[in-house]
């Protein structure tokens, strides 16, 4: 196997707690380090809360990596995307997993628990986990996000 050079920080509403529970399981097989952030049983409770605190997590560098999940993957890699540093994608097949890696140096996996079955969630996780970012012709796309992020906050300000 290979050497595991980033700590994964994992995350779910209810909706996607089975899955979540699953994926923790595979990453630890695969041999990462895990650090789930809830939620730990299936009681109704709200996605943000979990999508903020993955994205804290991995935004400040504790965890090189965050997957998340709810029932469609689309509203906390939203709310995990309002944190600055986090390139959050939702996914529901490998190829755009792959891809966000190797073009995007995508940060955060989202999914879906009402859209994927458990196998094809294995295999998006995977070949995310594996894509390494290609640098180069896409570093400047990625910059020109972060100056969206810097200049956003400031125009923020201004209509206040
Ligand atoms: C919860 O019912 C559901 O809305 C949530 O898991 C997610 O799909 C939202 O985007």
């Amino acid at each position: 196997m290979a050497e595991q050079t980033f700590a994964v920080a994992i995350g779910s509403d209810h909706a996607g707690y089975p899955l979540k529970e699953k994926i923790k399981a595979h990453l630890l097989e695969l041999g990462y380090f895990v650090k789930d952030f809830g939620t730990c049983n299936e009681e109704r409770c709200d996605y943000p809360l979990y999508g903020e605190a993955v994205g804290k997590a991995v935004a400040s560098g504790e965890y090189g990596r965050g997957i998340l999940v709810c029932g469609t993957g689309v509203g906390i890699s939203i709310a995990a995307n309002k944190v600055h540093g986090v390139r959050a994608v939702c996914c529901s097949e490998p190829y755009s997993a792959l891809l966000s890696r190797q073009h995007n140096d995508s940060n955060i996996l989202a999914m879906g628990a009402r859209v994927v079955g458990d196998g094809l969630a294995f295999m998006i996780v995977d070949a995310w986990l594996l894509g390494k970012y290609e640098g180069g012709r896409h570093q400047n796309r990625l910059d020109q996000i972060a100056h969206i992020e810097a200049t956003e906050t400031e125009n923020t300000e201004f209509f206040m």
